[in-house]
């Protein structure tokens, strides 16, 4: 069946993409760089022609909250309009776990805002909530540095490899819609200064680790319950120090 993959350069996008070529499926690699942009339109009507399902793995250029607002509210209020025109029978989209517990944040009410879109938007939908990328974690740590220490805090933390993330959505691709949300996660739980820790180890990086009491998560109130899933989500299989092993394999060759 025909596949659009909005985002379909980015990290997620682009295995994602592989992936269903693999199975068979036809790809459309949609993304500004590929003359096909959510926010203008431009493009959108051809690339959705025909096609039965459309997978949004976007994200925004600017993290800036009016920024991160106008793109998610802009491109999703696109998408569903260009996608029930085609008849497409199944709307996926990438959001984040604890969304909603992390509203201080500018970006995460936009992505509250992208998934209540979709939610309401008349196309049989699944939004798929990931937790922090394994590959999100050297951002994580710039976030957190002051004069030249990561000043993280304890809170629990289940990251995933992005592989994953693109697996999970190659098989909910070929599913029925959910109508709601499906939370997916890493398989190990551990507080967030201690991901951090072995990613910096692991990089020899010589930025100390100072563990701090307060919570927050980019500005937002955050705690042992902001950044992990509920019971029943799913859980993929790659570890944290497998992901860091293979990554520094990588490197070496
Ligand atoms: N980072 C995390 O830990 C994490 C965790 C859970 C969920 N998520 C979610 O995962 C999603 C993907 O994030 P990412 O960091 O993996 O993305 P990314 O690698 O930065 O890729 C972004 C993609 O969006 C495309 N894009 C940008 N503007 C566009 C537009 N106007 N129209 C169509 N496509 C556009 C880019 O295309 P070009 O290549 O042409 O610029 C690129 O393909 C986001 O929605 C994010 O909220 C992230």
């Amino acid at each position: 069946m025909k596949i659009v993959i909005i985002g379909g350069t980015g990290l997620i996008g682009r295995p994602l993409g592989a992936l269903l070529e693999a199975k068979g499926h036809q790809v459309v690699v949609a993304s500004p760089s590929r003359g096909i942009d959510a926010l203008t339109g431009e493009g959108l009507d051809h690339a959705m022609a025909d096609a039965s399902v459309v997978i949004d793995v976007s994200n925004a250029p600017s993290f800036e909250d009016a920024a991160a607002l106008a793109f998610f509210r802009g491109t999703t209020t696109n998408l569903l309009e260009a996608a029930r025109n085609a008849g497409v029978r199944h709307f996926i989209a990438l959001s984040v776990v604890g969304t909603d517990r992390l509203q201080a944040s500018g970006y995460f009410r936009a992505k509250l805002v992208q998934e209540q879109l979709i939610a309401a938007g008349g196309v049989p939908y699944t939004i798929v909530r990931a937790t922090q990328f394994f590959e999100f974690l050297p951002t994580i740590a710039d976030g957190y540095t002051r004069e030249g220490a990561v000043h993280v805090p304890t809170i629990a933390f289940q990251p995933i490899a992005a592989a994953d993330v693109s697996a999970l959505l190659a098989e909910i691709a070929t599913s029925s819609p959910v109508a709601g949300i499906v939370e997916v996660a890493g398989p190990e739980r551990a507080p967030l200064a201690e991901f951090a820790a072995n990613w910096l180890g692991a990089h020899d990086d010589p930025r100390l680790i100072h563990v701090t009491a307060d919570g927050n998560y980019f500005g937002a109130p955050a705690d042992d319950r902001t950044l992990v899933p509920d019971v029943g989500a799913r859980l993929v299989p790659t570890r944290f120090e497998t992901w860091l092993e293979t990554q520094t394999q990588e490197r070496a060759a």
